[in-house]
């Protein structure tokens, strides 16, 4: 997701961190009694009690939960391990590396949590951290997710739909946009505290849907992951999982979902409107000006020498959506 990069260095495969290689480099660096240093070098405003006192010896805990397993959100794909989703992420706020979210997040505070329905709205919500987990049925679903950067996962979320919950609060007539929000808080997100280490974003990071897009019984909040809650580097306490769009839609730890009339200005869209499209719909017809979106390399129980590079597939295989963006040009709306 870095924007900055010549035109002639295309992503290639071998760029994109094996989880065996940072567990292995990881390893090494340990036992060399090198890793904090090394870690404060990829993220530089990593402070040092951060890293010598509580985020490398304090781990995050996560609880387990109850949860039905519906048929039609199970998947013949082979999962991705855990251990692999839980330390190869994206979160700028704890970082830009892929490992950063695992080390810099392990203290991050998720109780109490307040997560806010308003705008145009009948009913605004608000839920709070032991809400998140009763007030709608959880359900497991396994679904695909597919980053920009040309990886994918399969992972099995625990959640419930977004649908379900924007119904409680009845949306108005007038609501066109639902807006996302992440959680603002400097102090617990290492990226936030400047532009440099949060690769440049203007935080609080915002995504947003279209209504009907929101409204798509595929369309996720979830809550957990492999039978527990979320842990911080995934985005706990509450993400949204958006499976047939690119994962950068997909935002984490959100305190506030709005409904608009109008559509929001996005994050990633705002900073390379023609890198990130506003839909961000998988789409292996319309590449990444920096690299194809043909294909992508599948993050599976394999190790360094894995045949994972597969085919990407339109909507991510999810075609049941296609009906929300007929009569669209999806290359212009990309
Ligand atoms: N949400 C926030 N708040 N900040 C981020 O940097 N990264 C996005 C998305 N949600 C991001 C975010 C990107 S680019 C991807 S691919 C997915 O989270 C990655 O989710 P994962 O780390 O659980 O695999």
């Amino acid at each position: 997701m870095l924007i900055r990069v010549p035109k002639s260095n295309a992503i290639k495969e071998s760029q994109i961190t094996d989880e065996n290689v940072y567990q292995n480099r990881r390893q090494i660096l340990k036992s060399m009694g090198f890793l904090g240093a090394s870690a404060l070098l990829a993220s530089p405003t990593a402070n040092a009690i951060d890293w010598f006192g509580s985020t490398e010896q304090k781990k995050f805990t996560t609880e387990s939960l109850k949860f039905s397993k519906p048929q039609q959100f199970r998947s013949d794909d082979e999962l991705t391990p855990k251990q692999k989703i839980i330390s190869h992420n994206n979160f700028y706020e704890f970082g830009t590396g892929k490992s950063d979210p695992v080390a810099m997040s392990q203290s991050f505070k998720v109780d109490p949590w307040s997560l806010t329905i308003d705008g145009l709205v009948e009913k605004p919500i608000t839920l709070g951290y032991e809400d998140l987990y009763k007030t709608l049925d959880l359900e497991e679903r396994i679904y695909r997710l597919r980053c920009v950067e040309a990886w994918s996962m399969v992972v099995p979320w625990i959640g419930f739909s977004l649908a379900s919950l924007l119904k409680k609060a009845r949306p108005l007539s007038a609501a066109k946009y639902v807006i996302f929000e992440t959680l603002y808080d400097p102090k617990q997100m290492p990226g936030q505290r400047n532009r440099f280490s949060g690769g440049g974003i203007n935080y609080p990071y915002v995504e947003g849907l279209r209504l009907d897009e929101a409204m798509h019984p595929l369309t996720l909040l979830s809550v957990g992951l492999y039978g527990k809650t979320l842990p911080p580097q995934n985005g706990a306490p509450i993400r949204l999982v958006v499976p047939w769009k690119y994962g950068f839609k997909s935002i984490k730890s959100i305190v506030r979902i709005r409904l608009s009339d109008k559509q929001p200005k996005t994050t990633w869209n705002q900073l390379a409107a023609n890198e990130y499209g506003f839909f961000a719909n998988v789409n292996p017809g319309v590449d990444h000006p920096r690299w194809t979106q043909a294909s992508e390399r599948r993050i599976t129980s394999g190790g360094l020498f894995a045949r994972n590079r597969i085919e990407t597939q339109m909507f991510n295989g999810y075609s049941e959506v296609a009906p929300l963006y007929a009569g669209m040009d999806l290359k212009k709306y990309f």
